[in-house]
């Protein structure tokens, strides 16, 4: 090895920039813009995150009787969609199954009133794994005829019990899934986008999830392969309807406090819904964490989960992390297990 070396010629620095000043430059050059954009890049991620603000509600028909519809509204994040938008202003249709946990959000915020004016609201009680119950939709369809929306938030989502291989899961548990993440986000999407792009106004916000949105996530199949349609569908209809006066934004989310996530304690890394949501409405439209990640109408706006999306897109070693979470879901199931084998025997 020493002898091969030592046979071969290393060009110095200064033979390479004297013998060849135009490969010298254009190495520099490109050198120079990715330390650049870097640079930009994370400026502008952190001013995003933590400086600039959002696109007003107010661009939506925010305190000018425009309406807001929730889909699953009645606990979570969704239930703080519902209260925060109502609080900004506009009046709110909400939507899952519980019909007595949406009649009490209702009151709750029919209690609100914006200066002089009372904010509206109604329940529609809907069960979005149904998608053949005619009777349902056609009621859905009626209650949202004739108002004037102009946010939709496409929020409803069914996830697994315990993360599990998807030959060992149920047919119906998997229908279910599609069914709720992706198809009732579609149907209501198409319900109502026409009418925001007759408008010229609309906001549609997507739930999706770093399983699917941001890495691959084994032992949650189905569920990450909902999100990563919800991210897809989104970034191609954000770039349609821009134009035309409409915002599509996808939520790429990491863990929130819910009965989803089964986190009872809020960490930096895991807020409180009422965090979450106050991030997302204070930072429309502003990709923060997902900034110049070739991902149109993706955004990751609460700053725990933007500083990790941007982390792992400059270190790039998804891999790493798919591994990790496929370690950590078998773990979860695991335990699932046991404590479900314990209740057995108890009962
Ligand atoms: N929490 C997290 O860590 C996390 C992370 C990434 C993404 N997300 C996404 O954020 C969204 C909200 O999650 P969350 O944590 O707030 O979940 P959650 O607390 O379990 O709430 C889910 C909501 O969806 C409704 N829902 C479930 N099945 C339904 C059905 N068949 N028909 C109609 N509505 C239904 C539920 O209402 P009913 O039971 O009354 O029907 C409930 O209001 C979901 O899309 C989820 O995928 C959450």
């Amino acid at each position: 090895m020493a002898t091969f070396l030592s046979t071969v010629s290393i060009p110095s620095s200064h033979v390479l920039v004297t013998d060849y000043p135009k490969l010298t430059l254009f190495v520099l050059a490109v050198g120079g813009f990715s330390v650049a954009r870097f640079a930009l890049k994370t400026l502008l991620v952190l001013a995003q995150t933590f400086v600039i603000p959002g696109k007003s509600l107010k661009k939506y028909g925010a305190g000018k009787g425009a309406w807001a519809v929730v889909t699953g509204a009645s606990e979570g994040i969704g239930r703080e969609y519902a209260l925060q938008l109502a609080q900004k202003g506009f009046n709110v249709l909400v939507s899952a199954r519980n019909a007595s946990a949406l009649a009490t959000l209702v009151t709750e915020i029919e209690s609100k009133s914006i200066g002089d004016k009372k904010v509206q609201a109604k329940a529609v009680t809907m069960d979005f794994s149904k998608l053949d119950d005619e009777a349902q939709w056609k009621k859905l369809r009626s209650e949202l005829a004739g108002l004037d929306i102009g946010v939709l938030v496409n929020n409803a989502g069914k996830s697994y019990s315990y993360p599990e291989d998807f030959h060992l899961c149920s047919d119906k548990d998997m229908e279910d899934i599609v069914n709720i993440n992706v198809s009732s986000v579609v149907r209501l999407t198409k319900m109502i986008l026409p009418g925001m792009v007759e408008k010229k106004r609309g906001l549609i916000i997507n739930m999706a999830s770093f399983s699917g949105g941001s890495v691959a996530s084994p032992m949650l199949s189905t569920y990450a392969g909902t999100k990563a349609f919800v991210s897809s569908f989104s970034g191609s209809l954000a770039e349609e309807v821009r134009d035309k006066g409409v915002d599509v934004e996808c939520v790429n989310t990491y863990f929130v406090v819910s009965n989803m996530s089964k986190i009872r304690r809020a960490s930096a890394l895991i807020p409180m819904p009422k965090t979450f949501v106050r991030s997302v409405l204070s930072k429309l439209t502003l990709p923060c964490g997902a900034l110049w990640t070739n991902r149109p109408g993706l955004v990751t706006p609460y700053w725990g989960h933007a500083l990790l999306d941007y982390i792992m897109n400059v270190i790039g070693w998804n891999m790493a992390f798919v591994r990790f979470t496929h370690r950590l879901h078998k773990d979860i199931r695991r335990r699932a297990l046991r404590k479900m084998e314990r209740e057995a025997k108890q009962q």
